[in-house]
């Protein structure tokens, strides 16, 4: 059974989470960070670059691994996936950016990426805490309905409703990937814990398939309730359908 945390604000779960994480980071300088992009997990990484400038907390040897990237969209585009997380995350919070990896997108290369990026994962001593997002189908990564759930990194093909969603993203349609690199669901459930963030009322259905639902690869998210500590912090709006 999951932990279940509803809260009132967008900003009350980025508080309680990233006080969460800078307490992880006080007690171990060399934590294994979970990354993911998306909109949700926004207010996770301001509140713990908040945190980490008051309690003036050491972060110079954090570890940091994305979930995923696009594949064939160069790393220097605004919207690659390593520009977000240097955006969103290393340069706000101050992480080292050699020490926070994104899975490499590069097509000359896919095709053993993704088995490079969970050795490197395992290497660091596997992730200590993974923050997630929600797609509207219940993905997390970018492991779309019917991904295994014993999945390791590897490339994908993204769903139309997916390439809809992160269109907002881009200037049209047609420059969204077809394709990424992503965490697998194995590889995600490995790490110690999940915290999966979802706010509004478009993310009610994946997140009641996921806590409610049976455990099934139509809705991968459900594949955290195998986990032994998985916690959802979700907003009033996005715990209405459980
Ligand atoms: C993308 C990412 C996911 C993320 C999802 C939801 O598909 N690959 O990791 O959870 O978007 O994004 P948002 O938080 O903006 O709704």
């Amino acid at each position: 059974m999951a932990e279940v945390i509803i809260v009132k604000s967008q900003d009350e779960a980025g508080a309680l989470v990233g006080a969460s994480i800078a307490d992880l980071i006080a007690a171990n300088p060399r934590a294994v960070l979970g990354l993911a992009t998306g909109s949700t997990p926004i207010v996770v990484y301001n509140h713990l670059a908040s945190q980490v400038k008051e309690r003036n907390i050491d972060v110079s040897q954090v570890q940091g691994f994305a979930l995923d990237e696009y594949a064939g969209l160069p790393v220097e585009h605004p919207e690659s996936y390593r520009s977000v997380i240097t955006r969103t995350v290393v340069e706000p919070v101050g992480l080292t950016p050699d020490l926070v990896h994104v899975p490499n997108g590069d097509l000359s290369t896919i095709a053993t990426a993704g088995r490079d990026y969970d050795a490197a994962i395992a290497a660091a001593g596997g992730v200590d805490v993974q923050i997630l997002g929600i797609g509207t189908d219940g993905h997390i990564g970018f492991n779309e309905p019917g991904s295994s759930l014993a999945s390791g990194t590897r490339i994908k093909t993204l769903t139309e409703q997916t390439r809809l969603d992160n269109a907002r993203f881009f200037n049209s349609l047609d420059e969204v990937p077809t394709h990424c690199i992503t965490q697998g669901i194995g590889t995600i459930l490995k790490a110690r814990h999940l915290v999966l963030l979802a706010f509004g009322e478009n993310k009610a259905d994946a997140v009641a398939q996921s806590i409610e639902g049976p455990v099934s690869a139509m809705c991968p998210a459900s594949a955290m309730q195998l986990h032994p500590h998985a916690t959802f912090v979700i907003d009033e709006a996005a715990a209405s359908k459980l």
